[in-house]
């Protein structure tokens, strides 16, 4: 799957979103090193704190499926060009990347961009 192609999905899944207290709507789209891809979306809660991002939903799907090692994460919100994921999204990302690194796809002005996670979690916490 390319990556247009994931962030049309991420487009799909951020429909699902449910967001009725920030009104901000997320998708994601992961391709496991399998060939797999999974999608999840932000879900939110009267508690706010508890607010779980598309892309950590997408990336537990993966888990719960037996991915392991994730190639690269597409994100997609109607609300803002250029979503890039959250720091805690990133640590996550982080903990699964593929031995070939992991990269982040964005839709932006100009059509996708590509981050590695190196660039969005430069001297990144590993043990
Ligand atoms: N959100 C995501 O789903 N992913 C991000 O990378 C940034 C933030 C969600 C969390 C919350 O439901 C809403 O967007 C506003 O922060």
């Amino acid at each position: 799957m390319n990556y247009e192609e994931m962030i049309k999905l991420a487009e799909e899944a951020s429909k699902q979103a449910y967001a009725p207290y920030s009104k901000f709507s997320v998708g994601a789209c992961v391709l496991a090193d399998s060939g797999n891809v999974y999608t999840g979306c932000n879900f939110e809660n009267s508690s706010f704190g508890m607010a779980i991002c598309a892309e950590r939903n997408a990336i537990g799907t993966a888990i719960a499926n037996g991915e392991r090692k994730i190639n690269a994460v597409a994100i997609f919100s109607p609300n803002m060009l250029n979503c890039t994921p959250c720091g805690a999204c990133r640590q996550v990302m982080n903990e699964f990347k593929s031995d070939n690194g992991l990269d982040i796809i964005v839709k932006g002005e100009e059509g996708i961009k590509i981050y590695t996670i190196e660039e969005l979690l430069p001297e990144s916490f590993n043990l």
